[in-house]
């Protein structure tokens, strides 16, 4: 990378592993992009940044027949996974590369639509990603972000160990550099990045049938004892294994409840560039 191109230097806080790709390969443009997906047309080219395991990508190519879905990553790892997942669904017209959102390879206005989905809570400077996707975007184009809200995530029954989770959380991801409070701050971070015509909504995922309790607890059960979070946790001085453990079985506890119930609300900005 050049002199002084602005790099990551925020730690992902999650990594890849398993218990982390359960949940991001649920992720369909129907759960996780339906504010978008009104604006997409045929032929469009799509630039979709921090693509991880590449489930929303393919969705988004299927939606642009005779278009163009590149999906890109810091991580080289996950691409191998995103590509066999439209290898297997058969898409001609997705490709996958690595780039960092802060400094994109591609001239000005190069995409239709470029779109981060859970990537600006990760970042080292939000404002840059959003500048940099704005430069990449046609003009007339859009900028779709969407992040979830630690701080405005709510659950039902509420023992002391998924406060401690919380808490837990919020300390890593933001000593990793990152803002777990990102859906709040989309609208903000988009007008410091010079947009002005800017529309926002929000949207939840809910989780509370037995198998989406089972589900949901179970990978944050594993995250926190198995992921690279858990490692961050440790590492750097915030929990001990032994409390990890403790807020594990706080996750399994409350999935077991048949009255459990939890919200993961996002914020979602689209830009007109
Ligand atoms: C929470 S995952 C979201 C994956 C996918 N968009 C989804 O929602 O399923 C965030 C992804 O962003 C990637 N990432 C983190 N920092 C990045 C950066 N500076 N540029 C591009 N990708 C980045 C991570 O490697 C990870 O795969």
């Amino acid at each position: 990378m050049p002199g002084n191109t602005p790099s990551e230097n925020a730690v992902y806080t999650h990594g890849h592993h398993e218990s982390v790709l359960r949940s991001h390969t649920w992720r369909t443009a129907a759960n996780s992009a339906a504010y978008l997906i009104g604006e997409l047309k045929p032929g469009m080219r799509i630039l979709d940044i921090g693509c991880g395991p590449g489930t929303i990508t393919a969705d988004l190519a299927s939606l642009v027949p005779g278009g163009q879905v590149t999906g890109v990553d810091t991580a080289a790892d996950i691409l191998v996974q995103a590509r066999q997942v439209a290898d297997e669904r058969g898409l001609e017209n997705v490709e996958f590369g690595t780039a960092d959102v802060h400094a994109l390879d591609y001239p000005d206005g190069s995409f239709d639509v470029v779109h981060a989905h859970q990537v600006l809570q990760h970042v080292g400077d939000p404002v840059r990603a959003l500048t940099e996707m704005r430069r990449v975007t046609a003009p007339g184009g859009l900028v779709a972000a969407r992040d979830s809200d630690y701080a405005a995530m709510t659950w039902y029954p509420c023992p002391p160990g998924l406060d401690d989770w919380l808490e837990l959380y919020h300390r890593v991801a933001r000593a990793g550099g990152g803002e777990p409070d990102a859906g709040r701050r989309l609208k903000s971070w988009a007008l410091h990045a010079g947009f002005t015509d800017i529309t926002t909504t929000s949207t939840a995922w809910t989780f509370s049938t037995e198998d989406e309790r089972a589900w949901w607890s179970g990978l944050w059960a594993d995250r926190t004892t198995q992921s690279a979070y858990a490692r961050l946790a440790v590492d750097g001085g915030h929990a001990t294994t032994a409390e990890l453990a403790d807020i594990a079985e706080a996750w399994r506890e409350w999935g077991r409840q048949d009255d459990a119930w939890f919200s993961v609300l996002h914020g979602e900005i689209l830009c007109r560039a």
